[in-house]
């Protein structure tokens, strides 16, 4: 079948879905199962597609009908500039991680320019947030931490793509991942963006992400608060003094993860809006 007439198969198998856009994917899927990039596909219609391409192409559009995540199937998602590998087990990188990365390169230039400067991250996921600081700061000494080995996995396998040598990856339940290595009072920044979805919630949020992204990547217990109610005195142990602990938040979090940080004596707490102009990250400093 001439790539033409397969691409508008394709696009006829997704074009009822209410998200995502029909022609941009099934270009990005033929593309990569024909290793070539999205102008080749435009630009040569006529081509003929082997017929084991062909087969593959329309079970992967017809998976992706059923609202099978676009960035599952094509293995990768970009953040900040890098190709992340992503599969099924690890969340999907989202743009509004980025102003919490945005913020955190901002404070390293400004406080510990050519210094060594400490970084751990809480539940890495695919690495989306530790290996963007490790590629974006050599200065960065950093270390990640998940409770599940595929997140471990994949952001081990991403270490690699982005050539990294700053970048510890442990196992472990927040801050046992790390305590046996002696960094108490050693970190200048800990970051994370942890699960903060109530769970009553989960059932409304849409099909690709409820259907098909870890659950625990997601539920942030009764009120979606639970995790920052643990890291926050938690850190307090790990963070040097006047250390920066950073977190993402669900748009409507701001005002309660403050308060927390407050109650457990957190000073120069702000919040910052991400690019819709919503609440998406709160910090303080360990004094
Ligand atoms: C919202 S995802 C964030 C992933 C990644 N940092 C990002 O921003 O794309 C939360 C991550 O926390 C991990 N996680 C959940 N509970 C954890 C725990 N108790 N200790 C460590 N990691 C945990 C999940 O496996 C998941 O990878």
């Amino acid at each position: 079948m001439e790539i033409n007439h397969l691409l508008k198969r394709g696009v006829d198998i997704i074009k009822d879905r209410e998200y995502g856009n029909p022609v941009l994917e099934a270009t990005l899927l033929l593309g990569k199962l024909l290793n070539v990039d999205k102008v080749y596909i435009y630009t040569h219609g006529k081509d003929q597609v082997p017929e084991p391409i062909v087969d593959k192409f329309l079970e992967l559009m017809d998976k992706r009908s059923k609202g099978y995540p676009i960035q599952y199937i094509l293995k990768e998602k970009e953040f900040m500039g890098l190709d992340f590998y992503v599969e099924e087990g690890v969340l999907i990188p989202r743009p509004d991680t980025e102003t919490l990365v945005e913020y955190v390169l901002r404070h390293i230039d400004k406080n510990y320019k050519d210094r060594l400067v400490n970084f751990l991250d809480l539940g890495i996921g695919s690495g989306a947030i530790c290996l963007s600081v490790a590629h974006y700061r050599k200065n960065a000494n950093v270390y990640g931490v998940d409770i599940h080995d595929t997140p471990l996995k994949v952001a081990s396998i991403n270490k690699e793509r982005f050539n990294l040598d700053n970048v510890k990856l442990y196992k472990g339940d927040l801050f046992k991942g790390i305590e046996d290595l002696g960094l108490e009072g050693k970190f200048h920044i800990i970051a994370s963006n942890p699960p903060y979805i109530p769970k009553r919630e989960i059932e409304t949020l849409q099909k690709e992400v409820k259907d098909y992204e870890p659950v625990d990547a997601l539920d942030g217990g009764e009120d979606g608060l639970s995790f920052y109610r643990r890291i926050i005195p938690e850190s307090k142990r790990y963070l040097q003094e006047k250390g920066l602990l950073i977190f993402e938040i669900g748009y409507d979090q701001g005002k309660q993860v403050k308060d927390i940080l407050m109650d457990n004596g957190f000073k120069n707490i702000q919040i910052l809006k991400d690019l819709q102009g919503l609440d998406r990250v709160v910090f303080g400093t360990k004094n």
